[in-house]
Protein backbone atom coordinates (compact mmCIF):
# COMPACT_ATOMS: atom_id res chain seq x y z
CA UNK A 1 0.00 0.00 0.00
CA UNK A 2 1.34 3.82 -0.61
CA UNK A 3 2.12 5.57 2.37
CA UNK A 4 -0.72 6.66 4.32
CA UNK A 5 -3.34 5.55 1.73
CA UNK A 6 -6.57 3.77 2.57
CA UNK A 7 -6.39 0.34 0.76
CA UNK A 8 -9.70 -0.19 -0.93
CA UNK A 9 -11.19 -3.21 -2.65
CA UNK A 10 -14.28 -3.14 -4.80
CA UNK A 11 -16.19 -6.41 -5.75
CA UNK A 12 -18.61 -6.43 -8.71
CA UNK A 13 -15.92 -4.44 -10.50
CA UNK A 14 -16.76 -5.19 -13.57
CA UNK A 15 -20.11 -4.06 -13.24
CA UNK A 16 -21.39 -0.01 -14.36
CA UNK A 17 -21.63 0.56 -10.54
CA UNK A 18 -17.96 -0.83 -10.02
CA UNK A 19 -16.39 0.63 -13.36
CA UNK A 20 -18.12 4.06 -11.67
CA UNK A 21 -16.42 3.79 -8.44
CA UNK A 22 -12.95 2.45 -10.01
CA UNK A 23 -13.07 6.10 -12.32
CA UNK A 24 -14.03 8.24 -9.58
CA UNK A 25 -11.23 6.32 -6.74
CA UNK A 26 -8.92 6.81 -9.21
CA UNK A 27 -8.49 10.81 -8.36
CA UNK A 28 -9.03 10.10 -4.71
CA UNK A 29 -5.33 10.99 -2.85
CA UNK A 30 -6.38 8.98 0.37
CA UNK A 31 -7.22 6.08 -1.43
CA UNK A 32 -5.78 3.11 -3.29
CA UNK A 33 -7.25 0.51 -4.84
CA UNK A 34 -6.16 -3.14 -3.50
CA UNK A 35 -8.57 -5.21 -4.64
CA UNK A 36 -11.00 -5.68 -7.53
CA UNK A 37 -13.26 -8.19 -7.40
CA UNK A 38 -15.72 -10.13 -9.98
CA UNK A 39 -17.15 -13.49 -11.33
CA UNK A 40 -17.54 -14.29 -14.66
CA UNK A 41 -14.68 -11.45 -15.74
CA UNK A 42 -12.12 -13.11 -12.93
CA UNK A 43 -8.58 -12.71 -14.89
CA UNK A 44 -9.49 -9.97 -17.39
CA UNK A 45 -8.03 -6.62 -16.60
CA UNK A 46 -9.92 -3.59 -15.50
CA UNK A 47 -9.13 -1.94 -18.98
CA UNK A 48 -10.50 -5.18 -20.81
CA UNK A 49 -13.53 -5.14 -18.94
CA UNK A 50 -14.08 -1.11 -18.68
CA UNK A 51 -12.36 -0.27 -21.71
CA UNK A 52 -12.88 3.75 -21.31
CA UNK A 53 -10.61 3.20 -18.10
CA UNK A 54 -7.73 2.30 -20.34
CA UNK A 55 -6.03 5.79 -19.13
CA UNK A 56 -5.93 4.69 -15.19
CA UNK A 57 -2.43 4.11 -15.02
CA UNK A 58 -1.96 0.79 -12.90
CA UNK A 59 -5.47 0.58 -12.29
CA UNK A 60 -5.88 -0.29 -15.71
CA UNK A 61 -3.89 -3.35 -15.79
CA UNK A 62 -4.89 -4.83 -12.59
CA UNK A 63 -6.46 -8.29 -12.40
CA UNK A 64 -10.01 -9.31 -11.53
CA UNK A 65 -10.00 -11.85 -8.90
CA UNK A 66 -12.87 -14.15 -7.22
CA UNK A 67 -15.01 -12.19 -5.16
CA UNK A 68 -13.83 -14.24 -2.13
CA UNK A 69 -10.43 -13.54 -1.97
CA UNK A 70 -10.98 -10.28 -0.74
CA UNK A 71 -10.64 -11.12 2.86
CA UNK A 72 -7.78 -9.36 4.67
CA UNK A 73 -6.61 -7.34 1.48
CA UNK A 74 -8.62 -3.85 2.11
CA UNK A 75 -9.41 -1.52 5.01
CA UNK A 76 -12.55 -0.54 2.93
CA UNK A 77 -14.75 -2.74 0.70
CA UNK A 78 -17.37 -1.32 -1.26
CA UNK A 79 -19.84 -3.95 -2.47
CA UNK A 80 -21.45 -4.10 -5.97
CA UNK A 81 -22.88 -7.23 -6.25
CA UNK A 82 -26.40 -7.93 -7.28
CA UNK A 83 -29.21 -8.27 -4.20
CA UNK A 84 -28.29 -10.86 -2.09
CA UNK A 85 -24.88 -11.96 -2.81
CA UNK A 86 -23.47 -9.49 -0.19
CA UNK A 87 -25.82 -9.86 2.61
CA UNK A 88 -23.63 -13.26 3.88
CA UNK A 89 -20.46 -11.80 2.90
CA UNK A 90 -20.52 -8.78 4.51
CA UNK A 91 -20.75 -9.70 8.20
CA UNK A 92 -17.10 -11.50 7.67
CA UNK A 93 -15.32 -8.96 6.46
CA UNK A 94 -16.80 -5.99 9.18
CA UNK A 95 -15.58 -8.57 11.84
CA UNK A 96 -11.81 -8.63 10.24
CA UNK A 97 -11.83 -5.12 10.37
CA UNK A 98 -13.23 -3.59 6.83
CA UNK A 99 -15.57 -0.77 6.78
CA UNK A 100 -17.94 -2.60 4.50
CA UNK A 101 -20.16 -0.13 2.11
CA UNK A 102 -22.93 -2.23 0.52
CA UNK A 103 -24.44 -0.31 -2.61
CA UNK A 104 -26.67 -3.26 -3.21
CA UNK A 105 -30.11 -2.65 -1.00
CA UNK A 106 -28.77 -6.13 1.77
CA UNK A 107 -28.74 -4.05 4.67
CA UNK A 108 -31.48 -1.26 4.07
CA UNK A 109 -34.45 -2.83 5.40
CA UNK A 110 -35.73 -4.83 8.29
CA UNK A 111 -35.55 -8.82 8.51
CA UNK A 112 -39.38 -9.08 7.79
CA UNK A 113 -39.72 -6.90 4.75
CA UNK A 114 -36.62 -9.07 2.64
CA UNK A 115 -39.04 -11.97 1.77
CA UNK A 116 -41.56 -9.95 0.44
CA UNK A 117 -39.68 -7.10 -1.07
CA UNK A 118 -36.21 -8.71 -2.26
CA UNK A 119 -37.88 -12.67 -2.80
CA UNK A 120 -35.35 -13.90 -0.07
CA UNK A 121 -34.85 -14.29 3.73
CA UNK A 122 -32.01 -12.20 5.32
CA UNK A 123 -28.65 -14.37 6.44
CA UNK A 124 -27.43 -12.17 8.55
CA UNK A 125 -30.51 -10.40 10.36
CA UNK A 126 -28.55 -9.27 13.56
CA UNK A 127 -26.65 -6.87 11.04
CA UNK A 128 -29.00 -5.12 9.88
CA UNK A 129 -29.56 -3.15 13.16
CA UNK A 130 -25.64 -2.46 13.01
CA UNK A 131 -25.69 -1.25 9.38
CA UNK A 132 -26.00 2.38 8.90
CA UNK A 133 -28.09 4.10 6.13
CA UNK A 134 -25.82 5.83 4.12
CA UNK A 135 -27.20 9.31 3.20
CA UNK A 136 -24.96 11.67 4.44
CA UNK A 137 -27.07 14.98 3.98
CA UNK A 138 -29.49 13.43 6.71
CA UNK A 139 -27.35 10.70 8.81
CA UNK A 140 -23.82 12.42 8.33
CA UNK A 141 -23.68 11.66 12.34
CA UNK A 142 -24.25 7.97 12.30
CA UNK A 143 -22.20 7.45 9.24
CA UNK A 144 -19.24 8.96 10.94
CA UNK A 145 -17.73 6.21 12.84
CA UNK A 146 -19.54 3.46 11.33
CA UNK A 147 -18.61 -0.09 9.94
CA UNK A 148 -21.30 -1.44 7.79
CA UNK A 149 -23.46 1.52 5.50
CA UNK A 150 -26.01 0.34 3.94
CA UNK A 151 -25.58 2.62 0.49
CA UNK A 152 -29.47 3.83 -0.70
CA UNK A 153 -30.62 3.24 -3.44
CA UNK A 154 -30.92 5.66 -6.96
CA UNK A 155 -34.63 6.35 -6.40
CA UNK A 156 -34.94 6.33 -2.88
CA UNK A 157 -31.89 8.62 -2.64
CA UNK A 158 -34.05 11.40 -5.23
CA UNK A 159 -37.22 10.60 -3.36
CA UNK A 160 -36.10 10.82 0.39
CA UNK A 161 -33.82 14.06 -0.29
CA UNK A 162 -36.57 15.75 -1.39
CA UNK A 163 -39.46 14.99 0.93
CA UNK A 164 -38.25 14.21 3.92
CA UNK A 165 -37.54 18.59 5.15
CA UNK A 166 -41.23 18.67 3.88
CA UNK A 167 -42.37 16.28 6.13
CA UNK A 168 -40.53 17.27 8.92
CA UNK A 169 -41.74 20.57 8.63
CA UNK A 170 -45.60 19.59 8.31
CA UNK A 171 -45.88 21.36 5.03
CA UNK A 172 -46.68 18.09 3.18
CA UNK A 173 -49.04 15.48 4.67
CA UNK A 174 -47.04 12.29 4.93
CA UNK A 175 -49.82 10.03 4.59
CA UNK A 176 -50.56 11.01 0.80
CA UNK A 177 -47.00 10.39 -0.79
CA UNK A 178 -47.23 9.40 -4.61
CA UNK A 179 -43.64 9.05 -5.76
CA UNK A 180 -43.27 9.06 -10.06
CA UNK A 181 -39.92 7.41 -10.95
CA UNK A 182 -37.97 7.71 -14.34
CA UNK A 183 -34.62 6.11 -15.07
CA UNK A 184 -32.21 5.32 -17.61
CA UNK A 185 -31.14 2.06 -18.33
CA UNK A 186 -27.70 1.88 -16.77
CA UNK A 187 -30.10 1.89 -13.62
CA UNK A 188 -30.46 -1.80 -14.49
CA UNK A 189 -26.80 -2.74 -14.29
CA UNK A 190 -24.28 -4.25 -17.13
CA UNK A 191 -25.78 -7.84 -17.10
CA UNK A 192 -29.52 -6.69 -17.93
CA UNK A 193 -31.05 -8.02 -21.22
CA UNK A 194 -33.82 -8.19 -23.38
CA UNK A 195 -36.18 -5.20 -21.31
CA UNK A 196 -33.15 -2.61 -21.79
CA UNK A 197 -31.68 -3.01 -25.03
CA UNK A 198 -31.97 -0.38 -27.78
CA UNK A 199 -34.39 -1.86 -29.26
CA UNK A 200 -36.65 -2.50 -26.87
CA UNK A 201 -35.92 1.11 -25.27
CA UNK A 202 -35.83 3.19 -27.78
CA UNK A 203 -38.27 5.89 -28.06
CA UNK A 204 -40.62 3.80 -25.59
CA UNK A 205 -41.52 4.61 -21.69
CA UNK A 206 -42.96 2.22 -19.80
CA UNK A 207 -43.87 1.92 -16.11
CA UNK A 208 -42.10 -1.27 -14.40
CA UNK A 209 -42.85 -3.55 -10.79
CA UNK A 210 -45.90 -1.49 -10.26
CA UNK A 211 -46.64 -1.70 -7.20
CA UNK A 212 -43.98 -3.50 -6.09
CA UNK A 213 -40.25 -2.29 -6.67
CA UNK A 214 -38.10 -2.43 -3.82
CA UNK A 215 -37.32 0.86 -3.38
CA UNK A 216 -40.88 1.64 -1.59
CA UNK A 217 -40.20 0.28 2.17
CA UNK A 218 -36.79 1.87 1.38
CA UNK A 219 -38.49 4.91 0.54
CA UNK A 220 -41.15 4.99 3.88
CA UNK A 221 -38.26 3.39 6.32
CA UNK A 222 -35.82 6.57 5.28
CA UNK A 223 -38.44 9.75 5.62
CA UNK A 224 -39.65 8.05 9.34
CA UNK A 225 -35.90 7.65 9.95
CA UNK A 226 -34.95 11.11 9.10
CA UNK A 227 -37.90 12.36 10.68
CA UNK A 228 -39.94 10.20 13.21
CA UNK A 229 -42.98 10.47 11.23
CA UNK A 230 -44.25 7.30 9.41
CA UNK A 231 -45.06 7.67 5.35
CA UNK A 232 -47.22 6.06 3.40
CA UNK A 233 -45.74 6.14 0.08
CA UNK A 234 -46.93 4.56 -3.52
CA UNK A 235 -44.15 4.67 -6.09
CA UNK A 236 -44.31 3.80 -10.18
CA UNK A 237 -40.91 3.44 -11.78
CA UNK A 238 -40.74 3.94 -15.45
CA UNK A 239 -37.85 3.18 -18.16
CA UNK A 240 -37.04 6.16 -20.21
CA UNK A 241 -34.83 6.22 -23.62
CA UNK A 242 -31.54 7.42 -21.55
CA UNK A 243 -28.36 6.00 -20.35
CA UNK A 244 -27.74 7.56 -17.01
CA UNK A 245 -30.13 9.78 -15.10
CA UNK A 246 -32.86 9.16 -12.26
CA UNK A 247 -36.03 11.89 -12.00
CA UNK A 248 -38.15 11.66 -9.07
CA UNK A 249 -41.46 13.94 -9.30
CA UNK A 250 -43.11 13.41 -5.59
CA UNK A 251 -46.54 14.69 -4.75
CA UNK A 252 -48.66 15.29 -1.52
CA UNK A 253 -51.36 16.79 0.14
CA UNK A 254 -50.11 20.62 1.01
CA UNK A 255 -50.49 21.83 4.22
CA UNK A 256 -52.78 24.95 4.29
CA UNK A 257 -50.85 28.33 3.48
CA UNK A 258 -47.81 26.41 1.62
CA UNK A 259 -46.73 28.17 -1.07
CA UNK A 260 -43.72 27.42 -3.85
CA UNK A 261 -41.85 30.48 -1.97
CA UNK A 262 -42.10 28.04 1.34
CA UNK A 263 -41.42 24.58 -0.10
CA UNK A 264 -38.15 25.87 -1.66
CA UNK A 265 -36.87 28.28 1.84
CA UNK A 266 -36.95 24.93 3.62
CA UNK A 267 -35.45 22.77 1.29
CA UNK A 268 -32.76 25.47 1.24
CA UNK A 269 -32.81 25.79 4.88
CA UNK A 270 -32.67 21.96 5.38
CA UNK A 271 -29.76 22.10 2.74
CA UNK A 272 -28.20 25.12 3.72
CA UNK A 273 -23.78 24.83 3.44
CA UNK A 274 -24.14 21.09 1.86
CA UNK A 275 -22.11 20.75 -1.25
CA UNK A 276 -24.08 18.03 -3.09
CA UNK A 277 -27.73 19.98 -3.02
CA UNK A 278 -28.85 22.16 -5.15
CA UNK A 279 -32.21 23.53 -4.27
CA UNK A 280 -33.07 25.41 -7.29
CA UNK A 281 -34.96 29.08 -7.33
CA UNK A 282 -38.63 29.13 -7.95
CA UNK A 283 -39.49 28.63 -11.24
CA UNK A 284 -36.29 26.48 -12.64
CA UNK A 285 -37.28 23.16 -13.67
CA UNK A 286 -34.57 20.04 -12.62
CA UNK A 287 -33.15 18.33 -15.23
CA UNK A 288 -31.38 15.23 -15.02
CA UNK A 289 -28.59 16.33 -17.63
CA UNK A 290 -27.52 18.94 -15.56
CA UNK A 291 -26.12 16.48 -12.94
CA UNK A 292 -24.88 13.97 -14.96
CA UNK A 293 -21.49 12.45 -13.80
CA UNK A 294 -21.76 14.15 -10.51
CA UNK A 295 -22.60 14.04 -7.21
CA UNK A 296 -25.11 16.17 -6.89
CA UNK A 297 -28.88 15.87 -6.66
CA UNK A 298 -30.98 19.00 -7.98
CA UNK A 299 -34.39 20.03 -6.02
CA UNK A 300 -37.10 21.92 -7.56
CA UNK A 301 -40.34 22.28 -5.15
CA UNK A 302 -43.50 23.37 -6.48
CA UNK A 303 -46.98 23.91 -4.17
CA UNK A 304 -50.19 24.17 -6.78
CA UNK A 305 -53.01 25.59 -4.50
CA UNK A 306 -55.87 24.97 -7.28
CA UNK A 307 -55.41 20.98 -6.10
CA UNK A 308 -53.86 21.66 -2.73
CA UNK A 309 -50.97 19.53 -3.81
CA UNK A 310 -47.13 19.70 -3.44
CA UNK A 311 -44.56 18.91 -5.91
CA UNK A 312 -40.90 17.81 -5.08
CA UNK A 313 -38.38 16.87 -8.13
CA UNK A 314 -35.33 15.75 -7.22
CA UNK A 315 -33.02 14.43 -10.18
CA UNK A 316 -29.33 12.58 -9.80
CA UNK A 317 -27.00 10.68 -11.63
CA UNK A 318 -28.07 6.67 -10.74
CA UNK A 319 -24.43 5.85 -11.22
CA UNK A 320 -22.82 8.73 -8.95
CA UNK A 321 -24.99 10.30 -6.30
CA UNK A 322 -27.41 7.71 -7.10
CA UNK A 323 -24.26 5.14 -6.07
CA UNK A 324 -20.81 5.08 -6.59
CA UNK A 325 -20.28 8.84 -5.52
CA UNK A 326 -22.71 8.37 -2.27
CA UNK A 327 -20.33 5.14 -1.73
CA UNK A 328 -17.58 7.20 -1.65
CA UNK A 329 -18.98 10.27 0.04
CA UNK A 330 -19.61 7.64 2.47
CA UNK A 331 -16.43 6.79 2.52
CA UNK A 332 -14.92 9.77 3.35
CA UNK A 333 -17.34 10.99 5.96
CA UNK A 334 -16.93 7.76 7.78
CA UNK A 335 -13.61 8.54 9.78
CA UNK A 336 -14.37 12.20 9.57
CA UNK A 337 -12.80 13.44 6.33
CA UNK A 338 -13.84 15.97 3.72
CA UNK A 339 -17.39 14.23 2.39
CA UNK A 340 -16.09 15.92 -1.49
CA UNK A 341 -13.04 14.37 -1.96
CA UNK A 342 -12.81 13.15 -5.35
CA UNK A 343 -16.65 13.93 -6.21
CA UNK A 344 -17.20 15.79 -8.50
CA UNK A 345 -20.08 18.89 -9.05
CA UNK A 346 -19.65 20.40 -12.01
CA UNK A 347 -21.74 18.32 -14.74
CA UNK A 348 -21.14 17.63 -18.60
CA UNK A 349 -23.17 20.08 -20.71
CA UNK A 350 -25.21 19.27 -23.13
N1 LIG B 1 -26.93 0.57 -11.76
C1 LIG B 1 -27.37 1.48 -10.92
O1 LIG B 1 -27.78 2.57 -11.32
C2 LIG B 1 -27.38 1.20 -9.44
C3 LIG B 1 -27.70 2.26 -8.58
C4 LIG B 1 -27.72 2.03 -7.21
C5 LIG B 1 -27.45 0.76 -6.72
N2 LIG B 1 -27.18 -0.24 -7.58
C6 LIG B 1 -26.92 -1.57 -7.03
O2 LIG B 1 -25.53 -1.84 -7.10
C7 LIG B 1 -25.32 -3.24 -7.32
C8 LIG B 1 -24.49 -3.41 -8.59
O3 LIG B 1 -25.24 -2.86 -9.67
P1 LIG B 1 -24.61 -2.70 -11.12
O4 LIG B 1 -25.59 -1.91 -11.89
O5 LIG B 1 -23.21 -2.27 -11.05
O6 LIG B 1 -24.67 -4.23 -11.61
P2 LIG B 1 -23.93 -4.93 -12.85
O7 LIG B 1 -23.46 -3.89 -13.82
O8 LIG B 1 -24.84 -5.98 -13.33
O9 LIG B 1 -22.63 -5.60 -12.18
C9 LIG B 1 -22.75 -6.66 -11.26
C10 LIG B 1 -21.37 -7.08 -10.78
O10 LIG B 1 -21.50 -8.15 -9.84
C11 LIG B 1 -20.79 -9.31 -10.31
N3 LIG B 1 -21.64 -10.46 -10.01
C12 LIG B 1 -22.82 -10.79 -10.56
N4 LIG B 1 -23.35 -11.86 -9.94
C13 LIG B 1 -22.48 -12.22 -8.97
C14 LIG B 1 -22.46 -13.24 -8.00
N5 LIG B 1 -23.44 -14.14 -7.89
N6 LIG B 1 -21.42 -13.29 -7.16
C15 LIG B 1 -20.43 -12.40 -7.26
N7 LIG B 1 -20.38 -11.41 -8.18
C16 LIG B 1 -21.40 -11.33 -9.01
C17 LIG B 1 -20.59 -9.09 -11.78
O11 LIG B 1 -19.40 -9.77 -12.15
P3 LIG B 1 -19.20 -10.43 -13.62
O12 LIG B 1 -19.72 -9.46 -14.61
O13 LIG B 1 -17.74 -10.61 -13.71
O14 LIG B 1 -19.96 -11.72 -13.59
C18 LIG B 1 -20.45 -7.58 -11.86
O15 LIG B 1 -19.13 -7.19 -11.53
C19 LIG B 1 -26.71 -3.87 -7.42
O16 LIG B 1 -27.08 -4.41 -6.19
C20 LIG B 1 -27.60 -2.69 -7.77
O17 LIG B 1 -28.93 -2.84 -7.36
C21 LIG B 1 -27.11 -0.06 -8.93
Amino acid sequence: MAQGRVSVGILGASGYTGGELVRLLAAHPGTEVAFLGARDSVGKTMAESHPHLAGAGGLASAVLEPIEDVAGRAEVVFSALPHGASAALAPGLVERGALVIDLAGDFRLAASAYPEWYGFDHPAPEWLDKAVYGLPELFGEQVAGARLVANPGCYATAAILGLAPLVAAGLVDAGSIRVDGKTGTSGAGRGAMDPTTYSATEDSVRPYRVPRHQHTPEMERGIELATGVPTSVLFVPHLVPAVRGVLTTSYASAAAGATTGSLTECLAGAYSGRPFVRVLAPGAMADTKRVRGTNVVELQAVADPRTGTAVVVAAVDNLVKGAAGQAIQNMNVAPGLDETVALPTLGMYP
